[in-house]
């Protein structure tokens, strides 16, 4: 299985809007993170679509090893 590309070692904080649909990047080849660009096109992954079911501040994993997709767990601490 490919591994994601890591694209950074800290979430981003985003605040989501309820009933909006975010499209998490999985590969993290993507310029617009912690977003999908499209850039997926060719490897294994897809985006992760999220829906906000209200208004609130969301930490997104940019290091794209969280077990909890699309959100950071804090593994990005284990990160070298
Ligand atoms: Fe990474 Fe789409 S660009 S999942
Ligand atoms: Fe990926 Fe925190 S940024 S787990």
């Amino acid at each position: 299985m490919e591994k994601p590309k890591i694209a950074g070692k800290a979430p981003i904080a985003v605040d989501v809007k309820k009933g909006e649909t975010y499209y998490w990047c999985a590969c993290g080849r993507s310029s617009n993170q912690p977003f999908c660009d499209g850039s997926h096109v060719g490897t294994e992954f897809n985006p992760v679509a999220y829906t906000a079911e209200e208004d609130k501040t969301a930490y997104f994993c940019t290091c794209k090893q969280t077990k909890t997709p699309p959100f950071c767990d804090g593994t990005h601490l284990t990160l070298e």
